[in-house]
């Protein structure tokens, strides 16, 4: 199964051992690792108690038998000893040039990413890169000094309808886009987890949180710029006692003044078949005639009831997405993770490990520049988000913050030599 070729793996520091870790990530690593595009993995969580989590994962373990992660903290430390800086020194003492995932909450990743940066290692962040536009530009001009590859974790762009859509309007097919909805509703259960911890309303909120998912795959299918945001946002309680927004309502206008809305929250029903409650509906105008995309990303035609309660938050029916993220059998051992998720993991990875493996040959000047080249190709492609392709995303989610926490005013984003966001004049 391992790679025959001559080529060498890249190491891997994932840091954050969270949900995204657990449902996405790790599995996706832990299948590069078999096929030979990733060799040693550690990760560093603020404290052991999710790493342990990790390692007794039945499913995980089920699925890749005989694979294993170093933890830090390891797991003899006492599990409410918390280490905020660790992931520095572990990344400290990678190679360099190899991979840092960073999976840690929203308000972290900028710090995160630039202690990976000042390291020299390749990043996939999961998204968003960061919160504001300005710290995504200086990002992108470090790694393109240093000819370091960062992918964003937007996953939804490689569904494989997203990439239809995006082909389809591109050649024409539905018009302008003029007209959108969308909504991600994430389960209530959520409100129980880790979140509670930093889901706070001075942290994030559902727009900036599922919103930009919705709001990158607009961007990504049509190339239309967002040129004012608006998010009015409804407070609740976690059950610690801290106070975040549960719900938001966003309306993103375009520069063509095309308009999104856009409703988000932590809030599907546990009861319900779900997981989660999301949907596209763009409309197009054409001449004489006007075109339509409409996706539902929830129901996608796969129903499972199970004996046990063995479904999302402990429910027994449930409507199964077999499109972003499934454990399947496969040819080799235990079982591969298949869908959207892992190919949009994949993908960023694969590009680390390929510029890594082309350049190991080359003197350093020529490495950098066939590194800037490789970074440059993949912006202009467009399909992994870069900071350079999903700029974008940080000046909406800067936008929707000031937004929200304004009683929903509009935010206008100001494009030209240097993008900047204020609240609309009254
Ligand atoms: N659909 C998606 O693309 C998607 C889905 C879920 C989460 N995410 C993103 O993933 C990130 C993490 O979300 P999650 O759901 O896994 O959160 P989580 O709360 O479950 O996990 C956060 C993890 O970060 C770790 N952490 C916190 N501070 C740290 C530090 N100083 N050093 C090392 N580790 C530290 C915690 O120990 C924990 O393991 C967020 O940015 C979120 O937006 C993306």
């Amino acid at each position: 199964m391992k790679n025959s070729k001559s080529t060498k793996p890249i190491d891997v520091t994932i840091v954050g051992g969270g949900m995204i870790t657990n449902d996405l990530i790790l599995p996706s690593i832990y299948h590069l690792q078999r096929t030979g595009v990733v060799g040693n993995i550690n990760i560093c969580a603020l404290n052991n108690s999710p790493l342990k989590v990790l390692k007794e994962n039945q499913d995980i373990l089920e699925a890749f038998p005989g694979q294993d992660f170093t933890a830090y903290p390891s797991l003899c430390e006492p599990a409410n000893k918390n280490f905020l800086q660790l992931y520095k020194e572990v990344i400290a003492k990678m190679q360099p040039r190899q991979a840092v995932i960073v999976a840690v909450p929203d308000q972290l990743h900028y710090e995160v990413v630039m202690e990976a940066l000042r390291n020299n290692q390749n990043i996939l962040c999961v998204k968003p890169l960061v919160l504001k536009y300005g710290q995504t530009a200086e990002i992108e001009k470090i790694a393109f000094k240093k000819g370091i590859f960062i992918g964003v974790e937007y996953h939804k762009r490689f569904d494989s309808r997203s990439l239809i859509a995006k082909r389809s309007y591109k050649l024409g097919h539905f018009g302008e886009f003029i007209m959108g909805e969308a909504k991600l509703i994430e389960p209530y259960f959520y409100r129980f987890s880790n979140f509670q911890n930093w889901f706070t309303t001075e942290n994030t909120d559902p727009f900036v949180y599922v919103g930009c998912h919705y709001v990158d795959l607009v961007y990504f299918i049509t190339g239309l710029k967002p040129v004012e945001v608006s998010v009015s946002g409804i407070k609740g309680k976690f059950p610690n006692g801290k106070e975040g927004f549960m719900w938001s309502n966003g309306r993103v206008k375009y520069e063509n003044g095309a308009l999104l809305s856009v409703i988000n929250g932590l809030g599907y029903p546990d009861e319900g078949a779900g997981s989660n409650e999301q949907c596209l509906s763009m409309f197009f105008e054409g001449k004489g005639k006007n075109g339509l995309v409409k996706h539902d990303d929830q129901f996608r035609g796969v129903s499972h009831c199970y004996l046990e309660g063995i479904g999302c938050a402990g429910s027994h029916f449930n409507y199964i997405n077999p499109d972003f993220f499934r454990l399947v059998p496969w040819e080799g051992p235990g079982y591969k993770p298949t869908g959207y998720g892992f190919d949009s993991v994949s993908a960023t990875i694969n590009t680390i490990y390929q510029i890594e493996n082309e350049v190991m040959s080359l003197s350093e000047d020529k490495a950098l520049k066939r590194r800037r080249k490789i970074i440059k190709e993949v912006d202009e492609k467009g399909i992994i988000a870069t900071p350079a392709n999903s700029y974008i995303n940080e000046l909406i989610i800067e936008s929707a913050r000031i937004s929200i926490l304004n009683d929903g005013y509009p935010v206008k984003i100001i494009y030209g030599n240097k993008p900047h966001v204020e609240l609309r004049k009254k």
